[in-house]
């Protein structure tokens, strides 16, 4: 039906006669001509319609935003000083011959270059915010991005082998989404929240290579990087150690962003312990674009007057101090105000408080240089050691943050990134990676008051590390990585144990017994028993990585059909309400309670 996409007529194409299809983005009457904006999913072309031609000219007068038509006309160069540099068809526009309304549009329920729109707005009328352009790239993008991961992996020798969504509970660490089986009443099938254990199986099989880009299902609390169901980019190779592995994924990430983007990573990405990232960033996903950095005084305010910090440091907590250069005095000097709104911020983490100290003057590590109700408390050795260890200079301003280590790490590692983002303590990079290795085995939950694991239960320890499982899991690191990338979770990976009796092992660390070992794991411990190969491998987070790619807020932005935050689609009112018959199918009955639950939801 056309020629050409609107987005893509050039000044190399003047003089020719072009016929276009697409949506009236905007039109606009200026006395005797009428401008159209046609657009379709590569862009928009600037249509000219003179009224020298009555029947096309009433015909352009008819149509409203959103009406799909079928142009032709001839490609001139639009008058000197009315080119527009930020369309690539924006030195030409087309001289109307022909108009065909190939169907009407209702008046949409927003224009679709209205940038205040509210997301419920936005994802209840999907299909219209989905024509709007930035989405339009969006996807386009994902797509490139998803093609470049299957260029790689198919030139590298991974293949793509499909796992099923009908399956039993993967261990990932969520709430599992379950699916009532009708032919087997009372029981149900769990949607997968990755492929891990059937990618493991496949090496036993001897697959050496596997690969897929396929959805994940987690019922977990919802955030700006989180959906109910997300894509992976999944691998999975025999025979290659961590370092191998880590080598080949970092190739690969390289590859995707040269290929859809022509950016060039930094080679090779650095690689940071667990351990490191924790005591520098707060965080296991650090983000180097920010400069400022924690600063561990625990072992200096043992002894100090001050309960608030003495506390902590004395019963197994962390005392960390923050150094914000200039934040005391001078142009980038934080206000009351702004502190007292950090304060609340770090409160979100659950910290109790926002201590900080004023450098007046670094020299004088004691009341007379220093500025902050606190310091009386503090004797002068500890200030010494702090200012030290900070490298505070005058005119500088120190956070500090004491409590469970878990707090202070996550309330100054928010802090960090949000100083660092807002007043411009940044680097100036675009793009940083990270490894970030040598992952705990296992974390302590304190409120199961029981040992889980850190990446999942399938991941080797490190050599020599196994012993530790009995005495002191807390000590036991992983031979685990994740890639963080601009202080996002990218990806995430480790080296699986391949040898069933460590793995009944790792089972029992968690406490998982021998009986619902085999109720739950059975067929892996089974399978491992026949000759499984050394093995590992990764997932990469594909909204995730376009998320970041684009520059979007959510990962919502690059996902056509997402859920909201509260787990729905508004486009098509999931999830809803079933018939009683159905419910009887699948041997379901409502507890009561729910019921009325879900009523009060609704209305
Ligand atoms: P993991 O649980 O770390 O590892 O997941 C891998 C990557 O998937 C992304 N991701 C998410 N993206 C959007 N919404 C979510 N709810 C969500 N959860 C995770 C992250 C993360 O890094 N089976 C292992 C991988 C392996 O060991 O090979 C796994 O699933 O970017
Ligand atoms: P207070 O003695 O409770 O008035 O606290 C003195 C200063 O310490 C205030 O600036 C508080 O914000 C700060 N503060 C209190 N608890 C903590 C904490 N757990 N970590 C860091 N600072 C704190």
């Amino acid at each position: 039906m056309r020629t050409h996409y609107c987005g893509q007529v050039t000044a190399a194409d003047l003089d020719q006669t072009v016929t276009l299809c697409g949506w009236v983005h905007r039109r606009r009457d200026h006395g005797g001509v009428i401008f159209i904006d046609l657009r379709d999913r590569e862009g928009l072309v600037q249509v000219v319609c003179d009224p020298d031609r009555p029947e096309m000219f009433a015909t352009a007068e008819s149509v409203r935003n959103e009406f799909v038509l079928k142009m032709s006309g001839r490609v001139r160069r639009r008058p000197a000083g009315t080119e527009n540099p930020n369309l690539v068809s924006g030195e030409i526009e087309v001289l109307c011959q022909d108009i065909e309304v190939l169907n009407v549009a209702a008046t949409p329920p927003f224009q679709l270059d209205d940038d205040n729109l509210s997301e419920n707005v936005r994802l209840t009328h999907r299909v219209i915010d989905l024509r709007r352009p930035q989405m339009q790239k969006n996807l386009m993008l994902r797509y490139k991005v998803a093609m470049a991961f299957r260029r790689f992996l198919d030139a590298a020798g991974f293949i793509d082998v499909e796992t099923p969504m009908l399956t039993k509970s993967t261990p990932e660490g969520a709430r599992d989404y379950l699916v009532p089986s009708r032919v087997h009443p009372g029981q149900f099938f769990a949607l997968p929240q990755s492929p891990q254990l059937f990618k493991q199986l496949l090496m036993v099989a001897g697959y050496d290579r596997y690969y897929q880009i396929t959805k994940c299902f987690r019922d977990e609390d919802l955030r700006a990087d989180r959906q109910p169901e997300f894509t992976q980019v999944d691998l999975e190779t025999s025979f290659m150690d961590e370092h191998a592995i880590t080598a080949l994924v970092e190739e690969m990430i390289r590859f995707v962003f040269r290929e859809s983007l022509a950016v060039e990573l930094p080679s090779p990405f650095p690689r940071m312990t667990y351990a490191e990232a924790m005591r520098r960033y707060g965080s296991d996903k650090p983000d180097l674009r920010v400069t400022l950095e924690l600063v561990d005084v625990t072992d200096a305010v043992q002894d100090v007057a001050f309960k608030v910090f003495s506390g902590p440091a004395t019963s197994g907590g962390r005392v960390a101090a923050l150094r914000v250069p200039g934040g005391g005095a001078g142009d980038k000097a934080l206000t009351r105000g702004e502190i007292d709104e950090l304060t609340r911020f770090v409160g979100i983490y659950g910290a109790r408080g926002l201590a900080y100290i004023k450098v007046n003057d670094a020299s004088s590590p004691n009341e007379e240089g220093l500025q902050s109700p606190i310091v009386k408390n503090l004797h002068e050795t500890a200030l010494r050691t702090i200012l030290e260890r900070t490298g505070a200079q005058s005119g500088d301003l120190i956070f500090f943050g004491a409590d469970k280590t878990k707090v202070v790490n996550d309330a100054l590692g928010a802090l960090r990134v949000k100083l660092g983002h807002e007043k411009g303590y940044v680097t100036g990079d675009a793009w940083r990676p990270v490894w970030v290795v040598d992952f705990p085995m296992f974390e302590y939950d304190e409120e199961d008051k029981r040992w889980v694991a850190c990446h999942h239960p399938f991941t080797s320890p490190k050599d020599g590390h196994l012993e530790l499982l009995g005495s002191n899991p807390g000590e036991c690191l992983a031979k685990a990585y994740d890639l963080a990338l601009n202080g996002w979770e990218i990806g995430g990976g480790s080296v699986r144990i391949h040898r069933a009796d460590v793995q009944a092992q790792v089972f029992e660390a968690l406490n998982i017994g021998p009986e619902e070992q085999q109720a739950k794991f059975g067929f892996l411990l089974d399978a491992l028993k026949y000759g499984a190969p050394p093995h590992g491998g990764l997932a990469f987070g594909l909204d995730r990585i376009v998320t970041l790619m684009t520059g979007a807020e959510s990962i919502r932005d690059v996902i056509a059909f997402p859920k909201t935050q509260r787990a729905q689609c508004l486009l098509t009112d999931a999830p809803s309400a079933v018939d009683e018959k159905q419910l009887r199918e699948l041997h379901v009955r409502l507890r009561q309670k729910v019921e009325t639950q879900v009523e009060v939801a609704r209305n």
